[in-house]
């Protein structure tokens, strides 16, 4: 599907038309609209070949009403042949934005379809015509190529995070990190096991233990010139969670293919930083791991010693995303200094779709003011969030008789709380209220479609955390 910015479209197949109500229609169309029964609410659509026209209804012009829209539009547009559609920015002094629309459409439109062994090949090309906008034409340009790099990284990340677990190991991930790399310029360093094992990092090691793959440390840095700042982002690439021997259930286990969401968005959101010039330092680890069982795996009753020498009793190893996050947060901390912000992502627990429902990413975190700026910066971007609270009590459930710290409570409420709190341990002093920590297990991944997310990975955290680094930038 091609993109383009036109003015004054005169040759087209079809045009979409957004319906809010139906106060600037003339009475031709009214009359026809109604005769129809359609009714400008979100999900309704009408098709009139003749009148070359598609209306969509929607109950706002803009964000996520719009993009919801959008997405519908071209849903619908995948069951024909059509191939140049038009749609008007702007029409009876009313503008769309540019970004959110071309963010419903390239959104909406992702197909996984790698394992399918008849390919869809309905392409087309979208026009949007630029008559009567408020914008000119160079800004609408830049606002364009903006919002198609980020589309790129969210549905790059989702097409990794629907590959199966055999065709995207810790190598694979590796592999995509160099080749990212490549493509923008960023410094690569990936290290296997001897490194973990020299380094001490041994709650991430003993995670991969039982598994065929070597696990992977990537570390990408983005340097830009005279960076005004530095941000680390930590993400999970757990490329399979089966549970280890602490084994999931048989239902369970489906899906698990996603636990390399978080790590997935660190390579998505490292992507995006070259093309949309920010000026700030960004460096993205990922701790690529899979989980299994077999002869060597790490067991419950095991001690491990975390790279800052903190002795953790595991309890339960299913509760792995943990250990491997405690070693890249410390390894993150040692090599880079004067950090300004360090978040880590992570399908981290069950707990926290429990808590804010399977759409919300959890944030948690030491700092209010952190956390405010992160609830500007989701709304902006469409990805929605809710904050969990620590407070005095929780700590008290991760400490251990055996070691200093457990990886699994035997409480059953708070579990996406006291999984940060366990993470709060590897965070070193003077980055306590630099720290965030995003829960993206809910909104990471869904056997359905969702608005503009599309049955599979969603790209969860990608579009928050660019629009955060935006708004810095833009200081
Ligand atoms: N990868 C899972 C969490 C998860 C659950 C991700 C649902 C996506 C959807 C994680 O490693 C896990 O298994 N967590 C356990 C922790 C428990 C053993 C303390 C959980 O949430 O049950
Ligand atoms: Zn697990
Ligand atoms: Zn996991």
């Amino acid at each position: 599907m091609k993109i383009e910015l036109v003015e004054n479209i005169k040759n087209f197949d079809i045009e979409v038309i957004f319906i809010k109500d139906f106060k600037a229609l003339n009475k031709q169309t009214i009359k026809i609209l109604k005769e129809f029964n359609f009714e400008a609410k979100e999900g309704k659509h009408l098709l009139l070949t003749d009148a070359k026209k598609l209306y969509i209804g929607l109950s706002k012009l803009k964000n996520e009403d719009l993009k919801i829209a959008a997405s519908n539009a071209i849903n619908e547009l995948k069951e024909y042949k059509f191939k140049k559609i038009k749609i008007a920015l702007a029409e009876d002094k009313k503008e769309l934005d540019l970004k959110t629309l071309v963010e419903g459409l390239l959104l909406g439109s992702y197909e996984f379809q790698k394992y399918k062994s008849k390919v869809k090949n309905n392409s087309f090309d979208i026009l949007i015509d630029t008559k009567n906008s408020k914008k000119n034409m160079e800004e609408l340009k830049k606002d364009l190529e903006d919002i198609k790099t980020i589309c790129s990284s969210v549905n790059m990340v989702r097409t990794i995070v629907n590959t199966t677990p055999e065709d995207y190991t810790p190598i694979t991930m590796a592999k995509d990190a160099k080749k990212i790399a490549a493509k923008n310029n960023l410094e690569c360093k990936i290290y296997g096991e001897e490194f973990l094992l020299n380094n001490g990092m041994n709650a991430m090691l003993a995670v991969g233990r039982a598994s065929r793959h070597e696990s992977q440390l990537i570390h990408l840095t983005y340097k830009p010139k005279n960076p005004k700042g530095k941000i680390v982002l930590v993400g999970k690439g757990l490329t399979y969670d089966s549970g280890g021997l602490s084994l999931k259930s048989s239902t369970g286990m489906v899906t698990m293919k996603c636990d390399k969401s978080g790590g997935a968005a660190v390579l998505g959101i490292m992507d995006s930083l070259k093309n949309l010039a920010y000026e700030y330092e960004v460096h993205g680890i990922i701790g690529a791991v899979e989980n299994m069982i077999g002869g060597e795996a790490y067991k419950p009753d095991d001690v491990l010693v975390a790279k800052n020498k903190v002795t953790i009793e595991v309890r339960n190893t299913d509760a792995e995303g943990r250990l491997v996050l405690a070693d890249c947060l410390c390894y993150a901390q040692d090599e880079i200094k004067d950090i300004d912000y360090i978040f880590d992502m992570a399908t981290l627990t069950g707990a926290c779709v429990i808590a804010l429902g399977e759409f919300s990413t959890g944030i948690m975190g030491h700092s209010q003011s952190l956390k405010k700026k992160f609830e500007k910066a989701s709304k902006a971007s469409g990805e929605l969030v809710g904050f969990l609270p620590y407070n005095r009590y929780l700590p008290e459930l991760i400490k251990s008789s055996v070691a200093d710290i457990v990886n699994s409570t035997s409480s059953k409420g708070g579990g996406a709380i006291t999984a940060s709190l366990f993470l709060d341990n590897f965070i070193k002093k003077e980055n306590k209220k630099k720290w965030l920590h995003f829960d993206i297990a809910g909104a990471a991944y869904k056997e359905r479609n969702w608005g503009y997310n599309p049955y599979g990975g969603s790209g969860a955290g990608v579009r928050m955390i660019l629009k955060f680094i935006e708004n810095l930038n833009s200081k």
